[in-house]
Order: C-alpha cells, then structure tokens, then sequence
C-alpha cells in the first residue's frame, strides 16, 4: 500500500502529465503552513525554469487538470506558484479502509522491510556486577529495535553478549580467596573433583564484587593478582574456570529475571567467553596474513583509512601477555556469528562512548576478512541518561545506581498516584503499577533520539498528562473502556469497517494523524528510531482525547455515524496497541 503522501502525488503527477509536464514534478509534501493547508507540492516552481513559463502559471493548469472527483476539499494555487492541498473526509475515510482491510494481515498497509537477517548485539549485561542504568538503555532501545524489525519481516537474532570475562571475575576470585582462604579451589594440591555447589550465595556475590572493586584502587597486589586470575580463567586454570562456573550459575539466572520484568528476551545468551574457542585460529591467520603485528609487545591491527578526520589508533588483538581483551572477544564472536547465523546485517547498540572501540573493532573485521565487503555491520551509539542535576545517574565503577533501585522508585511512585486517584484492591493496584511504570521508564527513554542525552525525571515520566508513557496507556484505556461499554449496551462488538465519518473536524485531525502510519514505520524501521513512533503515538494520543472531549460517541443518536465513530476508534486502538508493543510495553486492563 502506498503511503498517503504518495498516493496524492499520484494524482498530482497525473495532471502534471495532463497540462504537457513532466509527471515527476507533482510530488507532494506535508504542508510547512498548516495553517493555510494540509499538503503542498512545489512542482510548478521547480519546473518553471525548464518549461519557460511563470510557477503560477503552470500550477494553474495543472490544478485545471485535477481529478473532479472527492478527492480534495481545497485547492488553491498561491504566489509566486505553489499548490496548496486540503484532502477530503472521502479520501481519507477511503485511504484508512485500505488501513484496516490490509491491518488484517498485518502492518496495516505499511510496505514489507528488506527482510534481511540480522544479528542484534544488545544488553550487554557484566555477569557478577549489578545491572545499572547504562544497561538499561540498551536492553529498551534494543528491545524496541528488535520489534520493529522483527514487525517489518527481516529475521532477527537477538544475542544478550553477557560481559563474562573481564577483570570483575578476577577480582571476586582474589576477594573470595581472601575471604577463605581455606577454600579447595585455593588449595594447589588438590587433586579432586570441585564441588558442585558454590562457596558463596547470590546475595553475597553482590557484596563481594564492589567490595573487591574498591580495593583494586588502592591495593596495587591485589589488583595484579586479579588481572591475573583473568588470565588463568581463560587459560583454562580448573580451579579458576569451577569458580567462573559457579559466579555464572548464580548471576544468569538473576539477569534473565531481571530482562524478563523489563519484557526485553534475547535468543541466544551467549557472552564473550563463548569466543574462547575461536580466538587462537583467529590470531594466528591475522598474523600470517600480516594483518596484524607485534608493537610494543602487543598484537596490533591498523585500522587508518584516509578519509579519517581525527586518528583512529590501532586496534589491539592481543596484550603483551598473551590476553584476550574486549576487541578480542568481539571478533572472535564476529567469527561466531558468521559461521553459525550467516548474517545480512550486524548490529550493536552500546553506550556511544563506545563508538573508537567498534570503528576499530569493524574495521578489523573486514581487513582481517572475517566478514565480506557487503556485509552491513551497524552500530546505534545512545546517549547519557542523566539526572535532574545533569550528571549521569551512576559512574562506571558500578555499585551506585543500580537498575533494581532506579525501577522499584518508579513503581512506588505509579502505585501511589493510583491508589490516589481510585479505591483498589491492592493485588490489583501492584499488576497495575508494574505495567505502568515499565511504560514510564521506556517511553521517558525512547521518545528520545537515542544518541541524545536525556534527563531521567521520574516525576515527569510517571505524570498520566503530556508526552508519556502513562498518558499512552491512559488513552488506550479510555478507548477500549467504551469499546466495552459499547458491546456490554448491546451485546455487539463495534467493528472497524464503517469508517465513513464526515462532518466531524476533531475525526477529521484524528484520521490525518492515523494515516501517518505508514511513512512513519517505514522510517523508523530504515533509521532505527523508536522515537518516531512515540512522536506518533503522542500525535494519535492527542487528537484522540480532542475528539473525544468534542464528540459524543456513545451518545450518538445518527446510528450510521456511531459506529463511523466506534470503527474510527477501534482501528486507531488497534494501531496504538500495535505501537506500544513495538516499543516492549503493553496496557493495563484499568488505570
Ligand atoms: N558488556 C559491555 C559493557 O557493559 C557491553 C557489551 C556490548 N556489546 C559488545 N559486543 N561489545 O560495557
């Protein structure tokens, strides 16, 4: 299905053609005037100089040449030549039945994506260290992401990429050996089996990381001794790999809890130490190619290319010692997914402080060829989420805000304002406000371009008024509260195939907005950007609540316009229902 935009310069085009021009010059845009018109085309301008003639004198014939029929309210040539466009309720009411009938079999009209196969790298959680906001982003981002694409048909691999080799497990292995010293795993003559349980619970795993962490800054021994059981751990050490085990059995499980309340679901959980495998194969043909080489001990590749506005240094695939560290894991796991997930597309969404690591870490891909030329590889740098004050909400270290905490506040203050506003039982109250609150935090998040910084406020995203999730939530409560009204008064349920509303300004503006549908999806799906569909949400939301303040629906006494009315507001729930889904969240049955 076309979007509408090009279906009006169909008509356009055509009487372009019909007055002697070039039918290329009838493409329509929204109007930069809404106050004079809806749409516009600037064609007569454009062609004035080719065809010799005044733009007004061109926009004049053409609009001589428009189609008779219903299919504009106004139109209005004005100096020095542009045409400016108000289509009619009938094209409209016309043009959202092709909605509907197409919304049956999916996307409402909107045309199929390039249904590629893409693998998405997003969560990126550190096993052992809590969950903090940065993470957050990434998992609601991706999360959305994923949706959209998966929504559009490309066939999406989402992979969780668990941060699982890195100095936080040398450092609780030191602390735990400090702790308990008389630990078997400590013992280096022991010759049995290690045990199947772990020395320490998942409470205290959570203790001991921080506290480890802050030694390392002011115990020089001790931080060298983490780094070294890194070491060992990816050597494959025994004892070192049974207590990385055990950390892994504990923390997972915790992790998938903690996604799983955020409704964000990987398909695979894999991390990097799952590229171990892989890694010495890698080296090794990197360095008989000579792609890489030795500088200052290390294994480096350079990865300069001359377009290069600022020094991009080389990436390191190697330490001196022999370890593997992040760029490592990341090719090897590069390898990984070629093999096994044969991708179209990469696509990584990380923090954008990020960004030098995957230039590097891309660039080596493909001059080391572990992927081909054609090979999209893609990353979505996000911004900060920052506190009122500005600042960051936490500091990379970990411990301070921790993701927990941060969606435990916004619950307490969901369920306050409902149990303001209504008497609930409170076991309702709760299922409410878990739902309630996830639409706060992920709609706070994502109507934000996602390489902006953005303030987290958690009074303004819990408020049920403005551009927030709750208020979303709100109108899609609203509508179905009357759908159900509606069906209890008759015992029939409204349908949404008699969308012949006329006379009525606020549906008019809600049909407009309806209608954007299309264009929109496809550019969010194209860029990437859930915040196209929140800004559309917002529009739909809005024009909603007018027409409702403005129209009795129910109330109706002309039959034929209720249920115009009853099918203008069960297509555009059906449309908000499927946005809020692509952006990971869904309503409540009441608010
Ligand atoms: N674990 C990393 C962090 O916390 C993020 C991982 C992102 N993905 C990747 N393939 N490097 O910063």
């Amino acid at each position: 299905m076309k979007t509408i935009l090009e279906e009006i310069s169909v008509y356009l085009g055509e009487a372009f053609a019909a007055a002697g021009y070039d039918a290329a010059l009838g493409k329509v845009s929204v109007s930069n005037r809404p106050d004079l018109c809806e749409f516009q085309c600037n064609g007569a301008m454009a062609g004035a100089k080719q065809y010799k003639k005044a733009p007004a004198v061109i926009a004049k014939e053409v609009v001589a040449a428009l189609p008779a029929e219903n299919i504009f309210s106004m139109v209005d040539v004005v100096m020095p030549g542009f045409i400016n466009l108000n289509i009619s309720e009938e094209f409209l009411t016309d043009y959202l039945g092709q909605m509907e009938e197409a919304g049956r079999e999916g996307r409402f009209g909107a045309p199929e994506g390039a249904g590629k196969k893409v693998v998405m790298d997003y969560g990126g959680p550190n096993v052992a260290k809590p969950l903090h906001v940065g993470h957050l982003r990434s998992a609601i981002i991706g999360e959305s992401v994923k949706r959209i694409r998966t929504y559009m048909g490309d066939k999406v691999t989402g992979d969780v990429h668990l941060g699982d080799w890195g100095l936080q497990m040398g450092l609780i292995i030191e602390e735990l050996r400090d702790r308990q010293p008389s630990l078997c795993y400590f013992d280096p003559d022991f010759t049995g089996e290690y045990p199947k349980e772990a020395p320490f619970t998942l409470s205290e795993l959570e203790d001991i990381y921080p506290a480890a962490n802050a030694r390392k800054k002011e115990d020089e021994e001790f931080a060298v001794r983490a780094h070294d059981a890194v070491v060992k751990i990816q050597q494959g050490d025994p004892a070192y790999l049974a207590l990385w085990q055990h950390i892994m059995n504990l923390s997972v499980p915790d992790l998938k809890k903690n996604y799983d309340r955020l409704n964000v679901f990987f398909d695979l959980w894999m991390g990097e130490s799952d590229s171990k495998p892989l890694i010495e194969d890698m080296i090794r043909s990197m360095k008989e190619s000579g792609v890489a080489y030795k500088s200052e001990g290390a294994l480096v590749v350079d990865v300069t290319e001359e377009s290069d506005s600022k020094e991009i240094p080389p990436c390191i695939v190697e330490k001196s010692d022999g370890a593997a560290i992040y760029a490592t894991t990341d090719l090897a796991t590069i390898v990984w997914r070629e093999q096994n997930l044969h991708p179209d597309m990469f696509l990584y969404v990380t923090d954008k402080r990020q960004e030098l690591h995957f230039t590097q870490v891309f660039r080596t891909a493909r001059k080391a060829g572990i992927v081909p030329e054609e090979r999209e590889m893609k990353w979505m740098g996000f911004g900060t989420m920052n506190g009122k004050d500005g600042k960051p909400f936490k500091t990379r270290d970990g411990g301070v805000m921790r993701l927990e905490s941060l969606i435990a506040e916004v619950y307490d203050a969901v369920l306050e304002k409902i149990k303001e506003n209504r008497s609930v039982a409170e076991a309702d109250a709760q299922k409410t406000a878990e739902k309630i609150s996830l639409a706060a935090i992920k709609y706070g998040d994502l109507s934000n371009q996602a390489s902006k910084d953005y303030i987290f406020d958690i009074d303004r995203f819990t408020s049920f008024d403005g551009n927030t999730g709750p208020y979303i939530l709100y109108t899609i409560v609203r509508i179905r509260s009357i759908l159900k009204k509606y069906e209890e008064e008759t015992g029939n349920a409204a349908s949404a195939d008699k969308l012949s509303v006329t006379g009525n300004p606020s549906a008019k503006a809600m049909m407009q907005e309806i209608v954007k549908w299309n264009a929109m999806l496809t550019s969010a799906y194209e860029e990437n950007a859930p915040h196209k569909i929140c800004a559309y949400l917002f529009g739909l939301c809005d024009a909603f609540n007018s027409f409702y303040h403005e129209t009795k629906i129910l109330g109706e006494e002309d039959e034929t316009k209720k249920q115009a009315y009853l099918s203008l507001i069960t297509l555009a729930l059906e449309i908000l229902e499927t946005a809020i889904f692509l952006l990971g969240f869904d309503a409540p049955e009441r608010m």
